[in-house]
C-alpha cells in the first residue's frame, strides 16, 4: 500500500529561485531538524527560531551541521509563548533586510495535564497559532513575491470541538481551558482555518504567496513528552516500528508546500487535500481570522507602546 505520495524536489518553485532563504520555528525539534537538514543539502540558507540557542547550536554541531556567522544556519532565540518576545524578534529580524522564500511554522506544544491552568492555555495557543500569525503578518514586507508559507498542522484538528457559538464568543475561543488534548486539537484547527482565510485576505495584496497547512503524519517525537506514561512508553519503544519517521514527515511537508497544483490555503494529509473544520462556513473562517488578527494587533501595538 502506498501511503506517501511520490516526493519530488525538482520543480522550479523549489529549485529555480532567485534566493533560497527559509525561516523555521522549532527547527531544532524532531521534525524541525529534518527540514533544516534537507533544505541545507539543497542549497538553502536557514534561520531557525529556537527556545534555546545554546541547545540548538550543540544539537546541530553534534549532527555535523556547521552553524553561526558565515554558515548557512543561523539561530534566533525566542520563546514563542510570549507574544511581546515574538514581536521583538520579528522587529529585529526585519532589520537584517533578508528576503524570505519559505516560512515554516513548525513549532508546536502539547502541554502537560498536571500543569494545566490559564497560563498553560494561553502559552499553548500562542505557540501553536498566534505567534506564527504574528510572524506572518509582520514579515509580509520581507517575504519573496513567490513565497511559500507552510503551516504544520495536525490530523488531531478533526477531533477539535469548536462550535459556531464558541466562535461568536470571541477570545474565549482562543483561551478557554478545555484540557490539553482538546486545546491542542482546537489550536491546530484554528491554525488551518487561519491559513485558509489568510490566502483570501492576501489575494490582491500578495497574489504570489502560497499558504499550505500539512499534517506531517504521526511521528514519535518530543511533542509527546507531556503525555501519560503509557503513551510515552509506546511512543518511544513500540510505535517507532509502525509510525512515520521524522525525515519522511519533513519531506512530505516540504514537497506539499512546493506543489503548484494545490488550491492556495489547502489543508493536506498524505498529499491529499482534506476538508478541515467541515462545519465552518465563510463567515466562521472570517470570524476566526478576525480573532487571531486582534491578538496579533494587540501584541504589536503593546510593543510600540513600550
Ligand atoms: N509528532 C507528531 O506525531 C505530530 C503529529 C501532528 C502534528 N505535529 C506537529 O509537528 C510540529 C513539530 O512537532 P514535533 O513532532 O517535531 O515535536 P517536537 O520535537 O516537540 O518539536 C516541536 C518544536 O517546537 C518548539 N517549541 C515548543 N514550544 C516552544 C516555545 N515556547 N518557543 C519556541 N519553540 C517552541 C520545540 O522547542 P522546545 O523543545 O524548546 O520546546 C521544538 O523545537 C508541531 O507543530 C506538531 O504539533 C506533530
Amino acid at each position: 500500500m502506498q501511503i506517501l505520495p511520490k516526493l519530488d524536489f525538482t520543480n522550479s518553485a523549489f529549485n529555480n529561485r532567485a534566493s533560497k532563504i527559509a525561516l523555521i520555528t522549532g527547527g531544532d525539534g524532531t521534525i524541525g531538524h529534518k527540514f533544516v537538514e534537507h533544505l541545507i543539502t539543497r542549497g538553502w540558507f536557514i534561520h531557525v527560531v529556537t527556545s534555546s540557542r545554546t541547545r540548538a547550536e550543540d544539537f546541530f554541531t553534534s549532527h555535523g551541521i556547521p552553524n553561526g556567522p558565515a554558515t548557512k544556519l543561523h539561530f534566533h532565540e525566542c520563546d514563542l509563548s510570549k507574544l511581546d518576545k515574538v514581536a521583538q524578534f520579528v522587529g529585529d529580524f526585519k532589520k537584517e533586510n533578508l528576503q524570505i522564500d519559505l516560512v515554516i511554522c513548525n513549532a508546536g506544544v502539547l502541554h502537560p495535564r498536571d500543569m494545566w491552568n490559564d497560563q498553560a492555555v494561553a502559552d499553548g495557543m500562542n505557540v501553536n497559532v498566534i505567534s506564527h500569525a504574528l510572524m506572518i503578518e509582520s514579515l509580509h514586507p520581507v517575504l519573496a513575491r513567490d513565497n511559500r508559507i507552510l503551516l504544520v498542522g495536525s490530523c488531531c484538528s478533526h477531533g477539535a470541538f469548536v462550535t459556531k457559538r464558541m466562535i461568536k464568543s470571541g477570545t474565549q475561543l482562543l483561551y478557554s481551558a478545555a484540557g490539553p488534548y482538546q486545546a491542542y486539537a482546537s489550536s491546530k484547527l484554528l491554525l488551518a482555518s487561519y491559513g485558509e482565510q489568510l490566502t483570501l485576505s492576501m489575494r490582491t495584496s500578495h497574489p504570489g504567496h502560497q499558504v499550505i497547512t500539512v499534517h506531517p503524519g504521526v511521528v514519535p517525537s518530543g511533542l509527546y513528552r507531556n503525555t501519560n506514561p503509557i503513551t510515552r512508553f509506546a511512543t518511544a519503544f513500540i510505535l517507532p516500528f509502525f509510525l512515520r519517521n521524522a525525515e519522511d514527515a519533513a519531506l512530505l511537508c516540504l514537497h506539499t508546500a512546493f506543489r503548484d497544483d494545490l488550491p492556495n490555503g489547502s489543508y493536506c494529509e498524505d498529499g491529499k487535500v482534506v476538508r478541515c473544520g467541515t462545519k465552518f462556513d465563510k463567515e466562521d473562517l472570517s470570524a476566526i481570522y478576525g480573532l487571531i488578527q486582534k491578538e496579533v494587533q494587540t501584541a504589536l501595538s503593546d510593543k510600540k507602546n513600550l
